[in-house]
């Protein structure tokens, strides 16, 4: 097992590199199971679930080789359309191979992610939507069984804007008959990224980053260029509020600003001053921290992703706020942990009221989830004395590097081994 110790009070200050998006990496990887032949994506991140993804295709079949931030994969000769429960249990992004298994292989067997520490995570809406394009889908014994003769395009209302569930259906209906229209989608850039890359390979999508997209089934997808994946706006979203928690001075290189307005404007209401430059953001916090409210809602609304990471940096801002989470039922978790901490916040619903103290005191504390992990770090750098935080696995899912690029902002971090 291992820990992370910190010791708060030190001003971040210096620059610091955003990598590739977890959440464009994912679907994209799982995409190459659609087409013939090799594909190859830059601007990697090197994280736990990028390779728990490619570990699941080579478990099929697939070939791949990941150097540093680049990955070729061959997923043409896949053998086994199972991803078993000892895997997906480990990373719910798991689902994302259920659609493209259905349109290459025509059948698919997929364990249930089940819930986590943010929520139960259902997938429904995946399962309505590939059973209206014509699989027929069963859920037995915890895995969603699934196979087709044919997929056929259909019109596709998602009652909530599912991330994970566009970008299924997105896949699902590349190969489909006909054509699919997704009402109701998810509007991410990670999803655009996704779509850009399937119409690289000549897909026909369009209305990617909109409520309604349109996707037309060809025969078959080939890639043909390397694809640079996006950078990942919850990572440099995530530098900037350690920026301002410690009262410093950073440069973000490569932070995706045009995908980061809701998180600027509420950077700014807290009093950050930011500088958007060509390849990246200078983000500067100088006095108190204001206080503000939140809601989160789906893209371009304000990103549950960063919702942990704002609920301590308003723990120690100058009057109340309230942060309400529209979009999973139980991300809260970090709460109690900031509570020991010394903040005084209180839960009722989906709303945290935050009453801002003058600031935190350092203490052992556990993350839940990869975003709790990110808001127990902006605590522990902002606290005064030493912070202790268990549950090191869930950072090493969703943030590449993260000790040494504090380390190199100033800040007092390093990670051990715990008895
Ligand atoms: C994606 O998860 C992201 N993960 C999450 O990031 C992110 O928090 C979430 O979108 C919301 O933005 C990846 O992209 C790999 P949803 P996803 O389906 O697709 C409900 C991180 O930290 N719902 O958009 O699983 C669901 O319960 C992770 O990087 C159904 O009811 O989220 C939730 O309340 C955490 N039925 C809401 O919709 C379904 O079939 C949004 O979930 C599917 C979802």
């Amino acid at each position: 097992m291992e820990k992370i110790v910190m010791k708060g009070g030190k001003p971040l200050c210096g620059k610091v590199k955003i990598g590739g998006a977890k959440n464009a990496a994912l679907p994209l990887i799982s995409s190459s199971i659609l087409l013939d032949g090799e594909c190859e994506f830059s601007n990697v991140p090197q994280l736990k679930d990028v390779e728990t993804m490619c570990s699941l295709l080579k478990l099929m079949g697939a070939e791949f080789e990941l150097k540093q931030h680049n990955l070729k994969i061959d997923a043409s000769n896949i053998n086994k359309t199972l991803a078993p429960y000892e895997l997906v249990r480990t990373m719910r992004a798991s689902i994302l191979v259920l659609g493209p298994l259905l349109a290459k292989y025509k059948r698919a067997s997929v364990s249930l992610p089940g819930g986590c520490a943010i929520g139960e995570r259902p997938v429904n809406l995946h399962i309505e939507a590939l059973r209206k394009l014509g699989a027929f889908v069963e859920v037995k014994n915890g895995y969603i069984e699934t196979k087709a003769k044919k997929l056929k395009g259909e019109e596709i209302y998602f009652d909530i804007p599912t991330v994970t569930g566009t970008e299924n259906v997105i896949m699902a209906a590349t190969l489909a008959d006909g054509v699919t229209t997704i009402l109701n989608a998810a509007q991410e850039p990670e999803v655009v990224d996704l779509a850009n890359f399937l119409n690289s390979c000549g897909a026909k999508i369009e209305g990617a980053g909109t409520k309604n997209i349109v996707i037309k089934g060809v025969s078959s997808l080939k890639a043909n260029k390397v694809h640079n994946i996006i950078y990942d706006r919850i990572e440099a979203g995530t530098y900037m509020v350690l920026t301002c928690a410690t009262k410093g001075d950073v440069e973000i290189e490569n932070a995706p600003y045009q995908f980061l307005h809701a998180v600027v404007e509420k950077l700014k209401d807290v009093g950050a001053s930011i500088n958007v430059k060509k390849n990246g953001i200078r983000i500067k916090m100088k006095g108190k921290i204001k206080h503000t409210d939140i809601e989160t809602m789906p893209y371009p609304g304000f990103p549950t992703d960063m919702q942990p990471q704002f609920t301590s940096l308003l723990s120690i801002a100058d009057g109340s706020s309230v942060i309400t989470e529209t979009i999973f039922e139980k991300r809260f978790s970090h709460v109690p942990e900031l509570t020991r901490m010394g903040a005084n916040i209180k839960v009722s619903g989906n709303h945290a009221i935050i009453e801002g103290v003058d600031h935190l005191n350092g203490a052992p504390v556990t993350a839940t989830d990869i975003r709790a992990a990110a808001s127990l770090i902006v605590a522990g750098l902002a606290a005064c004395g030493e912070t202790v935080m268990f549950g090191v696995h869930h950072l090493d899912r969703g943030y590449e590097n993260l000790e040494q690029k504090i380390r190199a902002l100033s800040g007092s971090i390093r990670r051990e081994k715990s008895e």
